[in-house]
């Protein structure tokens, strides 16, 4: 498969506690080091917990935000270089955030939220106005009865749907949803979910599907990428990654998806102590200061992204050969 987007040593940190000069006397390290492939068509699922960078990486591949280091290709071409000007490459990747309320100008109509985008890429007017007709239609929304309403007078998964319907009228090539479904109830949760793998088929989309419900990643992505406090903790085929986690921090937030099932509960491997600040991030492994393995390596060296097989890699000393840690195998002579 070919990697539609590739990233490489993606960083960010956010200046904080801006002192009298303006100059930041600390940072919040949101991304660091992040390298990882999305492939054409396929759904890529980023899991972690609230805080981990999940939408920062987002804001980043749209570039909503500056990064500190790293670089974004597109088929190959650097974004923001003269190889691929931000202006192309923002029509190629939309994105849907959860919030779908304050992401859409409520002084518009339905028809003109959809249009908008077009009309500003210079599509005519009667063209933009027949796509986006086109679109509601294609989402659900019958255009006879919602083409002239209001965000106001929509529920959650109406909106949701208007804004799925605006991401896709600059027909895109790949689709970042950023916790799109998360504050929709579930019955409603699984007709958009169903709605967005229908989508994808017919519009030959690619997705980064960001989600902390472990859940309906499964459902969605054929790949997932666990992040943990900005770096990435495992990366691996959902199947794979759901049965057989190799990483500590993956095994402890599948505990916490089993604990939530009734007949797992014994099962819970609750996730000790608190996330540590990012602003002050533990060295070495960032999770060392909530692991059970840890051993003195774990503090001192950041583990490496160690592949496991063709589809598998995992951060983790246990993992890497010769790394120290008791567990981790030996090297291969
Ligand atoms: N604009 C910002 N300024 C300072 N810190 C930020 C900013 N945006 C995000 N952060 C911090 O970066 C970290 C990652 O946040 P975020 O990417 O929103 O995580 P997630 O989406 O996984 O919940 C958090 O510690 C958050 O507080
Ligand atoms: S590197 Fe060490 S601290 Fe980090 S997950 Fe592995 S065993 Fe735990
Ligand atoms: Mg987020």
């Amino acid at each position: 498969m070919t990697a539609l987007l590739e990233v490489r040593g993606l960083v960010k940190n956010f200046p904080v506690n801006t002192g009298v000069f303006g100059r930041p006397k600390s940072f919040v390290s949101a991304v660091d080091h992040l390298d990882f492939d999305l492939h054409e068509g396929e759904t890529l699922g980023l899991v972690g917990e609230s805080g981990c960078g999940k939408s920062t990486t987002a804001r980043l591949l749209m570039h909503l935000v500056a990064p500190t280091a790293g670089t974004i290709r597109f088929e190959g071409r650097t974004v923001g270089t003269s190889e691929l000007p931000l202006k192309a490459f923002r029509r190629q990747v939309q994105m849907v955030f959860q919030d779908s309320y304050a992401s859409l100008n409520p002084r518009l109509t339905v028809a003109e939220s959809v249009a908008f985008g077009p009309l500003v890429h210079g599509v005519s007017r009667d063209e933009a106005a027949a796509r986006a007709n086109s679109l509601l239609e294609r989402v659900g929304l019958d255009p006879a009865r919602f083409a002239g309403r209001f965000t106001h007078e929509l529920s959650g998964g109406q909106r949701q749907r208007v804004n799925i319907a605006r991401a896709l009228a600059l027909q895109p090539r790949v689709l970042i949803l950023d916790e799109a479904v998360s504050a929709l109830d579930k019955s409603v949760e699984a007709q958009v979910l169903n709605l967005l793998l229908d989508l994808k088929e017919e519009f030959h989309l690619t997705y980064l599907f960001i989600s902390h419900d472990l859940e309906v990643v499964r459902f969605m992505a054929a790949r997932v990428l666990v992040m943990y406090l900005g770096r990435v903790a495992e990366l691996g085929a959902t199947e794979a990654l759901y049965t057989g986690s190799r990483h500590p921090y993956t095994t402890a937030l599948l505990g916490s998806l089993l604990s939530m099932d009734p007949d797992h509960r014994a099962e819970s491997a609750p996730i000790a102590g608190d996330p540590p600040n990012p602003i002050d991030p533990p060295a070495g492994c960032r999770f060392h200061t909530r692991c059970s393995f840890a051993e003195p390596v774990c503090s001192s060296r950041v583990p490496v992204l160690t592949p496991l097989g063709s589809a598998h890699s995992v951060a983790c000393h246990m993992s890497e050969p010769g790394s120290g840690h008791g567990c981790a195998p030996q090297r291969a002579a």
